[in-house]
């Protein structure tokens, strides 16, 4: 594997650009119309040049596909619309040669229903499997509390009539829940990241993972004024329990037993930051708990630093910040902030997101600008789209529609008929116009990627917030003497301010695009009062390197 270590010996992932892949959505190599690893190992050379450093996939693994993927029956295996497990070993050899890891998605809070160990366990009370999954005495009717099922705003209790219990469905009645207070459940799941570790995978995005453990005494959730997905409650007993950090440590100490830093990112239930940063422990449970600030921020630099901030305080001693912008269960930025000035509110995001502190994670189609529309309801396919539609939006299809590769029908995505309906804005916004296109988003993503390369203090230095007018966020970052500034401003306005002086690393603005008129790269900036332009962006290089 040819992988740089960074010379200030930082651990891989936090200097990588990471980049989520939905594999249905990505590349179709056989025309099935759903994407596969074979289409996603073509695509590593775009990948490479696009600069990312680590992909993270979403479940590619044996389901019955209820909820796509996040439904898994078996965890050894890959399922056949995605290929084979040859393919799975072809794309990892293949990435690493090009010096880009890869993150697997793991899925164990809950398994599929067609998992053979649910069937053992639902089959009797004494079937040794029985005590890995969650079950309530079925006394009546009555469930045992109020936990719902989330995708499909029910309870979520289901009945075995096997046994004469309820089982746990927190997402839809097709994901029993396992029950990790049963040690030897845990073993069995330590068993399948060891699997995939000894493969070579660099390490797991851990599906819900403060969802692992619930309540031992099934207390009834609060009432919260919050409204779907999350149906009114307050989810204190049905997940995020505090004795899940027992288990983080637990997983850690598998993730550290092989060489080569293999990492855990867990993603969190809830939007609460204190309980992400808590998922760090000191330093001995997850490398990186996913921020979700961003992705439920209001558009201003007000909002994203207030956010910003807050995350990096609530962050434990030596904890590593991450950040997010869009993701395959939220509306895409660009559509969430686009309502005006789209593609300029775009660079500015994109300029935050890999300038800030912290590892960026950029989810596919977001270096072109892809957006979520609204479809039509016989062309739904997500669990909770259905079963909210048309009350609370179109769930999560909206951002999962295939990657718009070119102009070509299908968009380059597939020969046939795609899973979902491609953007209708393919034509025109796809990766190969905007690759050919100097001033096009993907060239400023791709710019800033390379720029983030190329200064060490970008990936790793300190953060040091400026002054600055409304609508402004601005701040240096500091490594070994050298400094880079970053002004963004996130209003149509003109505003002016002090600059530190050095030399242009990257500026845009609307009217001027790249450099005419303002500075070019390298060019010298003298320490003044500028004005920066409506959505204007000015990078500033300090220093010696
Ligand atoms: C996570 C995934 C989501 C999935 C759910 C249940 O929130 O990101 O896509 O549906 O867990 O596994």
């Amino acid at each position: 594997m040819t992988m740089t270590t960074h010379r200030h010996n930082a651990p891989w992932w936090q200097t990588a650009v990471f980049y989520q892949i939905y594999p249905r959505s990505f590349q179709d190599s056989n025309g099935d119309g759903v994407g596969d690893l074979k289409g996603i190992t073509s695509r590593l050379d775009y990948l490479s040049q696009f600069g990312v450093d680590a992909l993270w996939i979403s479940p590619f693994f044996k389901s019955p596909m209820r909820d796509f993927g996040y439904d898994i029956s078996d965890y050894r295996a890959v399922d056949s619309l995605f290929g084979g497990m040859d393919d799975f070993r072809e794309l990892l050899a293949a990435a690493h040669g090009r010096g880009i890891r890869v993150v697997i998605d793991l899925v164990v809070n809950h398994s599929s229903d067609e998992h053979p160990w649910f069937a053992e366990a639902r089959s009797s009370r004494s079937n040794p499997k029985h005590d890995w999954y969650i079950w309530r005495p079925m006394n009546g009717p009555r469930r045992p509390n109020n936990w719902v099922s989330l995708f499909e705003q029910k309870s979520a209790w289901q009945p075995n009539p096997a046994t004469g219990e309820w089982f746990l469905g927190t997402f839809t009645r097709n994901q029993p829940e396992f029950d990790w207070r049963n040690p030897e459940l845990r073993k069995a799941i330590y068993d399948v990241a060891r699997f995939w570790l000894d493969l070579g995978a660099d390490g797991f995005r851990m599906d819900v993972a403060t969802a692992y453990v619930k309540d031992d005494q099934f207390r009834s959730n609060p009432f919260k004024w919050n409204l779907s997905p999350d149906i009114f409650q307050e989810h204190i007993y049905d997940r995020n329990r505090p004795e899940v950090h027992g288990i983080f440590r637990e997983f850690r100490a598998v993730a550290q037993s092989y060489p080569g830093d293999r990492v855990l990112i867990g993603e969190t239930h809830g939007r609460d930051p204190a309980l992400a940063a808590s998922c760090h422990g000191s330093g001995d449970e997850l490398h990186m708990a996913f921020n979700f600030e961003f992705l439920f921020s209001p558009w201003g630099a007000r909002a994203f630093r207030e956010r910003a901030e807050r995350w990096y305080k609530f962050l434990p001693q030596g904890a590593w910040p991450n950040f997010t912008l869009s993701n395959h269960d939220q509306r895409r930025h660009y559509a969430r902030y686009g309502k005006r000035d789209a593609d300029a509110r775009a660079r500015v995001a994109a300029a935050m997101l890999l300038c800030l502190r912290g590892t960026p994670f950029l989810y596919y189609g977001e270096e072109i600008g892809m957006t979520c529309r609204r479809l039509g309801r016989a062309a739904l396919r997500d669990p909770l789209g259905i079963a909210t539609w048309p009350l609370s939006g179109y769930g999560r299809d909206p951002e999962r529609t295939p990657m718009q590769w070119d102009d070509s029908p299908g968009a380059g995505f597939t020969s046939g008929t795609p899973w979902l309906p491609v953007n209708p804005d393919f034509p025109t916004r796809n990766v190969r116009a905007q690759m050919a296109d100097p001033g096009s988003l993907w060239s400023w993503y791709a710019g800033l990627i390379r720029l983030r390369k190329a200064e060490p203090a970008l990936a790793l230095g300190s953060l040091t917030w400026l002054d600055a007018p409304p609508d402004v966020m601005a701040w240096t970052r500091e490594l070994d003497g050298r400094s880079v500034s970053v002004y963004l401003n996130f209003g149509p306005r003109r505003r002016e301010l002090a600059v530190r002086g050095g030399s242009a690393l990257a500026a845009w603005s609307p009217t001027r695009g790249y450099g005419k008129g303002g500075p070019n790269r390298g060019d010298a900036v003298p320490a003044s009062r500028r004005v920066l332009e409506g959505y204007g962006i000015l990078i500033v290089g300090e220093g010696t390197r």
